[in-house]
């Protein structure tokens, strides 16, 4: 599994990103500043490739929510990857990131009718693989669309399976009371009564129960009430189905998590929808991981800015905040923090916090931090490659940090600093 530490060793003391130096980096980038390696991102790519038999009809449509900088898209896509998006603007990078149309999915609840012009000419008027369609009123908003284009819309229904994914609630939804997807009741309703339409085509269905899960048991039970819905479809159809979306979700170790077994997760998938379901591999079965390709290939830099006691606990305050990387502030999410240089001698407690002017701009309360770490000191936040800089804001008009991709020795930035004026770009006076 790709842990944290993997592709960031320490080298005589110093923490790097593959083999450059991190106090290298940001003496040329400064803080705060996101680093990935791109090692760890083919890897974790490779890992769940190879955790499917050769043979299965496989697609990974990588989330583009989790990280969506071009540089990082580029080298999904030299991998191989399809993408699964949520919006025009991420459909717009991925058209500048050249994602092949036949291995786009468009997911998302809000779809708006412009969104859809855009995916329904996408590359020269090619389209794109799937929409994964929400509601029946989004489902009829897209046959009048494809009316408009003259273009035939291949779609999926989103199944809501019911199924609790035993991760933070506001990362889980595939529950009855969440906003996603569509019920069996409402899928077969619609089969039944609209099999054949001049420009829609119905290809399957999708699924996506939540994210960072651990858990093999909500998969299996997500699995199996899809494969049972795909069995019915197909009888009252009476044709075979095309693709399965088995959607994202699957958690990587922030800390000491045992992370799900690939090989296990692959197992049921295949078992369920591939060579060695019902369906005997006539399926194409789309993945659609996020964290799990970029999450562990990013650190956050950051410096320290000062240092104070509040009561008797030591306070580090960061130059990096809550706007850079939210998850802390908004899941109480744990990402561990390394010290870029490494410092012997006793540890204490600490509270680590940013600088924006909210009281949940908080990284950690109880981080064991070398003692004599001190101010213009750098620390690391590991795991913060996904919904790190894709959810960063201007929250405090606070610049968008600088992003560096790593390869073995070679640096390249690939997303500049934001500039003050870039704060105000749009705004008018
Ligand atoms: N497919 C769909 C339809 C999704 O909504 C998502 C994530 C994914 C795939 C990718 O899920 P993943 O493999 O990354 O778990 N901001 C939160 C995570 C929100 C996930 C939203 N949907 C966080 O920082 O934990």
């Amino acid at each position: 599994m790709n842990l944290p530490q993997s592709y960031f060793p320490y080298r005589k003391g110093y923490l790097h990103v593959e083999g450059t130096s991190v106090e290298e980096l940001v003496r040329q980038y400064g803080t705060p500043l996101y680093v990935y390696s791109q090692s760890a991102i083919e890897a974790a790519y490779r890992e769940l490739q190879k955790a499917f038999p050769e043979n299965e009809n496989l697609q990974i449509c990588y989330a583009v929510k989790a990280n969506s900088n071009l540089s990082l898209l580029r080298v999904l896509r030299d991998l191989g990857a399809g993408f699964d998006l949520v919006s025009g603007g991420e459909l717009y990078r991925v058209a500048k990131a050249g994602g092949d149309s036949a291995k786009i999915v468009f997911s998302g609840v809000g779809k708006t009718r412009e969104e859809i012009q855009e995916a329904l000419h996408y590359q020269e008027g090619k389209g794109i693989l799937s929409f994964q369609v929400e509601s029946l009123h989004e489902l009829m908003c897209l046959e009048a669309q494809a009316t408009t284009a003259k273009k035939k819309a291949s779609f999926c229904l989103r199944f809501n399976p019911g199924v609790e994914a035993e991760t933070h609630p506001l990362i889980t939804t595939g529950t009855e009371t969440s906003k996603f997807g569509l019920t069996e009741k409402e899928i077969l309703h619609w089969v039944k009564n609209n099999a054949s339409k001049e420009y829609l085509h119905f290809l399957g269905v999708s699924v996506h129960i939540g994210s960072q899960i651990h858990q093999l048991k909500p998969f299996q039970k997500t699995f199996q009430k899809t494969q049972t819905l795909i069995q019915k479809l197909e009888a009252i159809l009476k044709r075979p189905l095309e693709v399965v979306d088995v959607g994202g979700g699957i958690g990587i170790p922030y800390e000491k998590e045992k992370p799900l077994s690939l090989k296990s997760y692959a197992k049921e998938v295949s078992r369920y929808f591939g060579q060695r379901s019902p369906f005997r591999g006539r399926l194409k079965i789309l993945l659609e991981p996020g964290r799990l390709l970029v999450g562990n290939a990013g650190v956050l830099v950051t410096q320290v800015l000062y240092e104070k006691r509040i009561l008797k606990r030591r306070c580090l305050i960061l130059d990096a905040g809550m706007n850079d990387l939210m998850r802390p502030a908004l899941y109480e999410a744990i990402h561990a923090i390394l010290p870029v240089h490494k410092r012997l001698g006793a540890s204490e407690k600490t509270l680590v916090v940013g600088p924006v002017c909210e009281s949940s701009d908080v990284f950690a309360k109880k981080a064991v931090l070398p003692k004599n770490l001190k101010e213009g000191d750098l620390v690391a936040l590991l795991s913060a490659g996904a919904y790190g800089f894709s959810m960063a804001n201007h929250y405090n008009s606070r610049r968008l940090p600088a992003e560096v991709l790593v390869h073995q020795d070679k640096a390249v930035l690939i997303r500049k600093r934001d500039r003050h004026e870039d704060l105000i770009r749009n705004e008018i006076l």
